[in-house]
């Protein structure tokens, strides 16, 4: 603990213990299932975690200690009325259950930890943290679904675009308020209003389920939105994914349009009011509300927003309105599946983007550039005559001539229009209810030129914690890793979608598999994960495959489920376990899971999938290596059949893990047998792989599916693919991700660079050299020869599909070597691949057990290397080296510094065992031993 004091302008430096019991160690960052303060916890035992800060190196944890209090004073005077866990022998800091007193609805929990380390003294207790338990039956609804049908009063003529409906009711509050707890939903979009504000800050709740299923309740505390007095509260819905249109069904004549769930939104509220003096009081949704309709005149996610500021009723959602005019509400149907605590994380507004600058390519029509590409909506600032239509649309590239490009949209509008209200002051409009992919905004309608400020960008994307962050000497390679997180960021939008701007938008189940690592590294999706793979499972077919998208609104005839896609159910899950260490996962989807092996299983023969296993989907076979660039793409069902390898290798670690042995062997067993009709079918004499395409050679090794014989010869086959290829690329969705993994594993560091530098095409650089602000979903989506028009399909050509960014992947694992060694970073790899074209690199990555940094630099021709490892972890750490005494740490030889635990010589590196703290290693005349190439 330290104190500055400044005395007379000296700056003093006092050090001096405050707390004589406080170890080294303290707990900090306390969540709850992921989250920070969950405000309705739904499971009996829900997981509690921390992590932990030390000022000494090698900091372990030896015990810990959980209190859970019902009052913040019990918690405060160390008494855990609903828990105390006692001293635990444990190192554990995550995926702890709650394993007190059985809570009921609505319990408040009060907790905190305090941990020992290995001398023996406990730290303080952590800063208290909160949870509180969710209305755990169905019987804890007072609500009622309520609703208005709003279908007659479409006014579009290409479209179905009804108008938001308005709901409102008022109350006399019947004194002090002390707490307020909102639960609410919809089927369909919602936005609460308490008295004249926003509820919240959420976009688009209640989220995206298979409502037939499940439909999530968000919870908010208002109980500052509250007053004694008069109170109103207002509940504005739209169509959203529940009613409106969603994906291509529009595109492909599918005989339902929009409406997938249902015809009319509908929500459900109840407002949980505790006064000062004891009494409670709950304001629920029932026939007295009022609704009407007014400004809200079209509202879709797609399409886009229509609002009319000359209807808006002023104070409508506030006490003392005169709502005589409005409408009774009906008591509607509401969800036929599950009303649950929503378990992710919200959609809010993450970032605000001000444009560069404004063109008028035609008379007119003015195009705010924000710069980057982005998904979101804007805000409209404004002043003019009441009436004037204004019309934005939205598009991610300009044509040459400088119009927006809105082909690649297809059948999504993306169209929104404010009619102003003619405020002298001005006025301010944002939509509510729709979200655009773009970078450039047409503005069209005004009465004058516009300056900038009329335009603010507003990103929109699941709030998930940022947790990675990379950087190296290369401008092109960091511009490169901003579009991975800007794409990412666009496309975690409540569900891993495709892609944010044209006419699908949905959880394409092979996109979130391949990239799901890789968001791992980016950012904290575990509790965005919890979310989307309910969805997923949820959405499986009867037969055990998991579907090409989930939710799954529709699907066109046969077009259902493909190898590579179906995967997700279990690549995903395995990738959360891994990471985060989460067996609760495994557990709750292992049934699930074995179902998409038994499928693959019914569909052998001969212990292989045969050409024709999946002929019965469109495309026949399934997608196969997407967007590949081969001539000779790599067959479908050699595809198929390394995916069924992979997933019988994670799910036998899998069943390992949560204790079921016996199907642990037998996955094993299996792999055995198929991995033999495999090598019988696919092996050629020499060793090789009969497909001589790159993507069979790296699907095969990355997916780890080959003995160890044939790895070298089939990485030696890969490097000659490449080369015959002038060192280019021809992978797709399937093949990319592994590629640089692939060279880098089998010793080919250099080749690995040398194509991650590539900026011709097709390549990762290419599209940077052209300016990107994201990642293309084709290798061709724009090239200098042909334009936008050189993608095989211009419609489906979308500029922020973020399938190809998985190479960051590599880029943590490998160029700045952050890796596991055991789940959830437990044990850490440190493992970079230093050259003088990228150095210096910096990466950090904040693991569920805390950060962990790796940054390397070349000096001459030393290496500098500077590691941190978390509190009560330990590393491993592969540092290129001459011999032992070539490396020091801190200027000292390793048998001197402190937290070094062991070394040896692995080949050209020194692997060093770590434990936890920040180490300085260098090691001196490493020229030799490190790939060189061409810096790009
Ligand atoms: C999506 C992809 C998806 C694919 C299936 C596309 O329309 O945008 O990203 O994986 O269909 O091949």
């Amino acid at each position: 603990m330290r104190i500055i004091l400044l005395i007379s302008g000296y700056l003093l430096l006092v050090v001096f213990p405050l707390q004589l019991q406080s170890a080294s160690l303290q707990p900090h960052q306390l969540r709850c299932e992921y989250l920070p303060e969950p405000l309705a916890m739904e499971k009996p035992h829900p997981r509690l975690s921390w992590q932990l800060e030390a000022t000494d190196r090698g900091a372990i944890q030896t015990a810990y200690q959980i209190l859970v209090a019902s009052t913040p004073e019990l918690l405060g005077q160390d008494r855990g009325d609903l828990w105390d866990s006692g001293k635990v022998p444990s190192n554990r800091t995550n995926q702890i259950h709650y394993a007190g007193h059985e809570l009921a609805a609505r319990q408040d929990c009060y907790w905190k930890v305090r941990v020992w380390g290995k001398e023996g003294t406990a730290s303080s207790w952590s800063e208290p943290a909160y949870w509180k338990m969710g209305l755990l039956d169905p019987a804890d609804w007072k609500a009622q679904w309520i609703g208005f049908d709003n279908r007659r009063l479409n006014k579009n003529e290409t479209f179905h675009l009804p108008p938001s409906p308005y709901f409102r009711k008022s109350w006399q509050a019947k004194g002090k308020v002390k707490k307020a707890i909102l639960y609410s939903t919809a089927l369909g979009l919602y936005e609460a209003r308490i008295n004249g504000q926003k509820v919240g800050k959420d976009y688009f709740a209640p989220g995206w389920t298979d409502y037939d299923q499940r439909v999530y309740y968000q919870t908010y505390d208002v109980t500052s939105m509250l007053r004694t007095g008069g109170n109103a509260i207002g509940f504005i819905l739209a169509n959203g994914w529940y009613a409106g249109y969603t994906g291509y069904a529009v595109l492909v004549g599918h005989p339902k349009e929009y409406a997938f769930y249902g015809e009319v939104p509908v929500f459900m509220a109840q407002l949980e009011i505790e006064y000062e003096n004891g009494e409670r009081e709950m304001i629920t949704s029932d026939t007295d509300w009022k609704v009407n309709t007014g400004p809200t005149l079209e509202a879709d996610l797609l399409m886009g927003e229509a609002y009319d500021a000359r209807l808006e009723f002023e104070g409508w959602d506030e006490s003392g309105y005169d709502d005589a005019s409005w409408r009774n509400c009906r008591r509607m149907v509401g969800a036929m599946g599950k009303v649950e605590s929503s378990p992710g994380v919200p959609v809010q507004i993450v970032e605000e983007i001000e444009p560069i600058a404004i063109s008028e390519p035609e008379k007119g029509k003015y195009i705010f550039d924000l710069g980057t590409n982005i998904a979101g909506i804007v805000q409209l600032k404004i002043r003019g005559k009441a009436g004037t239509r204004v019309q934005l649309r939205y598009g991610e590239m300009l044509h040459p001539d400088g119009r927006l490009m809105t082909e690649n949209l297809r059948k999504a509008r993306a169209t929104d229009t404010y009619i102003l209200k003619g405020d002298s002051g001005g006025e301010s409009w944002s939509p509510k209810f729709t979200y655009h992919g773009f970078q450039y905004v047409e503005v069209s309608g005004l009465d004058n030129p516009p300056d900038k400020e009329m335009i603010t960008g507003l990103v929109l994307s699941s709030v998930t914690p940022r947790v990675g962050h990379f950087e190296s000497g290369n401008d092109m390679i960091n511009q490169l890793y901003r579009n991975i997180v800007r794409t990412q960021k666009a496309n975690y939008l409540d569900v891993p979608t495709d892609c944010p701007q044209r006419d699908e938008r949905m959880g394409w189940t092979g996109d979130a598999q391949i990239y799901i690592r890789t968001a791992t590294y980016n950012s904290d999706i575990a509790a965005f994960h919890q979310k989307w793979l309910v969805d997923l499972n949820d959405a499986q077919f009867g037969n055990g495959a998991y579907p090409n998208f989930a939710p799954m609104a529709f699907h066109r005839p046969n077009m259902t489920y493909s190898p590579g896609w179906m995967d997700a159910g279990i690549i995903c899950t395995y990738n959360i376990f891994k990471v985060y260490d989460d067996l609760d996962l495994v557990r709750k989807f292992y049934s699930n899971m074995q179902e998409q092996l038994n499928l693959y299983q019914r569909k052998s023969e001969q212990d292989l999938l045969q050409e024709g296993a999946f002929d019965e989907v469109d495309p026949q076979g399934g997608f196969g290596d997407w967007l590949n660039q081969d001539k000779t793409a790599t067959s479908k069902i050699l595809a198929a059949n390394i995916y069924w390898l992979f997933d019988l290798k994670l799910m036998a670690e899998m069943a390992d893990a949560i204790g079921q042995r016996t199907d642990a062997e037998n996955y094993r067993i299996t792999f055995r047998k198929v991995q033999e009709a495999f090598l019988e079918k696919y092996r050629t004499p020499e060793g090789r792989l009969q497909e001589n395409t790159q993507t069979a050679c790296v699907m095969a090794l990355d997916l780890d599916v080959l003995p160890t014989s044939m790895k070298p010869v089939v990485a030696r086959q890969l490097v000659q693919l490449l080369e015959e290829n002038n060192g280019y690329l021809t992978t797709g969705f399937l093949g990319a991700k592994h590629l640089l993994p692939v060279l880098s594993n089998a010793g080919y560091r250099k080749e690995a660079l040398e194509l991650f530098t590539k900026k011709g095409f097709p390549s990762w650089l290419y599209e940077v050299v052209n300016g990107a602000t994201s990642i293309w979903e084709r290798w061709d989506s724009y090239t200098i020869e042909n334009g936008f028009g050189g993608a095989q399909n211009t419609g489906m050509n979308s500029f922020s599909h973020y399938a190809f960014g998985a190479v960051a992947e590599w880029m943590f694992r490998h160029l700045a070597g952050i890796d596991m060694m055991e789940n959830g970073f437990r044990e850490i790899a440190i493992r970079p691949e230093p050259n003088r074209a990228l150095g210096p690199v910096a990466a950090s990555y904040q693991s569920i057990n805390g950060e962990i940094r790796s940054a390397w630099s070349l000096s001459g021709n030393d290496l500098k290397l500077e590691v941190t490892i978390p509190a009560n972890t330990t590393a491993q750490v592969w540092i290129p080296a001459r011999a032992v005494d070539a490396v020091k740490e801190g200027g000292l030889p390793l048998t001197e510094a402190k937290g070094i635990l062991g070394q040896e010589m692995d080949g050209q590196l020194l692997r060093v065992k770590i434990g936890s703290g920040t180490y300085t290693f260098t090691s001196a005349s490493v020229a030799g031993l490190l790939p060189e190439v061409a810096a790009p």
